[in-house]
């Protein structure tokens, strides 16, 4: 999370001063650096993004209407974030939701995995 805080900090000094190529350029790298450093923290981006306050913060959830994510497949977690964003799944909750987590899904269902 530190390589990313550092990253757009660059991206946004950069971006008013640069041109496009150079921009797409430091975006490229941004994005592989930023996907390396996510892989490992799943469980921060979980809890800084705010899921546990309904999920729980190990993925129990905190109401009746909340579904437990704890020990579910990582593949079916994957699976339904990204029907929240394409819509394909609707529930307005989780279409706001997931549009957070992009890039983010195969970490926070890996780390919900294990619990
Ligand atoms: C305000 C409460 C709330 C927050 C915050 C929230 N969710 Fe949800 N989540 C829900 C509800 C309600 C559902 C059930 C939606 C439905 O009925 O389709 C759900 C469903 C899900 C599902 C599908 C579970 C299943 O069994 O199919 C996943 C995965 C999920 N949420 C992950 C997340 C993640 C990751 C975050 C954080 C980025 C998050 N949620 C934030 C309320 C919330």
């Amino acid at each position: 999370m530190r390589v990313y805080g550092v990253l757009n900090a660059i991206i946004t000094f950069n971006f008013l001063d640069i041109g496009e190529i150079a921009m797409k350029k430091i975006l490229l790298v941004a994005t592989v650096l930023t996907m390396g450093s996510v892989q490992a923290d799943g469980k921060a981006d979980y809890t800084n993004l705010g899921c546990a306050a309904c999920h729980g913060a190990t993925g129990i959830s905190v109401a009746p209407t909340y579904p437990n994510l704890a020990g579910q497949k990582s593949a079916y977690t994957v699976k339904q974030l990204k029907d929240f964003q394409s819509g394909a799944r609707k529930d307005a909750t989780m279409n706001a939701m997931a549009a957070l987590v992009a890039g983010k899904e195969q970490a926070i269902a890996d780390f919900l995995a294990t619990q």
